[in-house]
């Protein structure tokens, strides 16, 4: 019974783990609402990377033209998606050289290609909504997730400006300095609600371009798995066939 015992806490320990992921910054992770079958989330969040985080970023192993995969023609593409001079062909680069931003920011921004596969959508959905105001940086921002990130909030005027409220608290005989909330300080171009959606959508858009094939591959699965399960049937059916007159 107790060996029973302490299989099953081992058990729950691996699988029900996974609920209380927290980040760095001790704030727990929260679950992103992302589609990636939804054309017009994926397409909504194509334009809002291309807006507000290829200025910085680059997605080099992501073709324009491959955002017909996502339902935009070459044209759409063209009119609303290319700024730079690039031609649709083109991997998504950046205009700013590393070394610039390096020195502008301190690191170089890192290439958004694969980044959902790197940090998951969890964390991308969490880091995106936590930025708050923070006079101590250079940048005036500091984030939740990522603390002492040297990443400006690129979507404050959509999110408006909030300041976090700390308290002092002792955890472990250790003074800890623990989050209690937000304060707006000015309203954004979204309503909270509508802030949340947008960054689902950029998440949804990020965790596609990660494995632009993920689609197909789901779709090819399920034939896969059909294939195999009428096959077995036959290769069954063809046994029994095969040596009913000599038993
Ligand atoms: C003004 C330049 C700038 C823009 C615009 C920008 N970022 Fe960043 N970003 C940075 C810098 C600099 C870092 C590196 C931060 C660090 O390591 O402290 C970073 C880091 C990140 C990271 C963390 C990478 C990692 O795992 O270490 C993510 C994710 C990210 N950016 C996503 C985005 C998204 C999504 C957008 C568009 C909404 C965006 N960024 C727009 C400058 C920018």
């Amino acid at each position: 019974m107790k060996k029973l015992l302490s299989i099953l806490a081992l058990v729950t320990a691996c699988f029900g783990g996974t609920a209380a992921v927290a980040a760095e910054g001790g704030y727990p992770l929260e679950p992103a609402p992302v589609n990636t079958t939804d054309l017009f989330s994926l397409q909504r969040g194509a334009k809002l990377f291309v807006n507000y985080c290829l200025n910085c970023h680059g997605a080099s192993m992501m073709r324009y033209n491959r955002l017909r995969d996502i339902g935009l023609t070459e044209d759409q593409i063209r009119e609303n998606l290319l700024f730079t001079g690039d031609k649709v062909g083109d991997v998504m680069t950046v205009a700013m050289r590393s070394k610039d931003a390096k020195e502008w920011f301190g690191v170089a921004p890192p290439d958004l290609s694969v980044i959902s596969r790197a940090r998951g959508d969890a964390w991308l959905y969490t880091y995106l909504r936590t930025f708050y105001r923070d006079d101590t940086r250079a940048t005036g921002w500091n984030n939740l997730v990522f603390p002492n990130v040297g990443m400006p909030h690129v979507l404050w005027e959509l999110q408006g400006q909030r300041a976090a409220k700390f308290v002092e608290q002792e955890e472990h005989g250790q003074k800890v300095h623990k989050f209690v909330g937000f304060e707006q300080i000015t309203p954004g171009q979204l309503s909270s609600v509508e802030y949340d959606g947008a960054v689902a959508d950029l998440v949804a858009y990020l965790d596609w371009m990660g494995e632009p094939a993920q689609n197909q591959r789901r779709r090819l699965g399920v034939w896969v798995l059909l294939f195999l399960g009428v096959f077995t049937f036959l290769a069954w059916r063809l046994n029994a066939s095969y040596w009913k007159d000599i038993k």
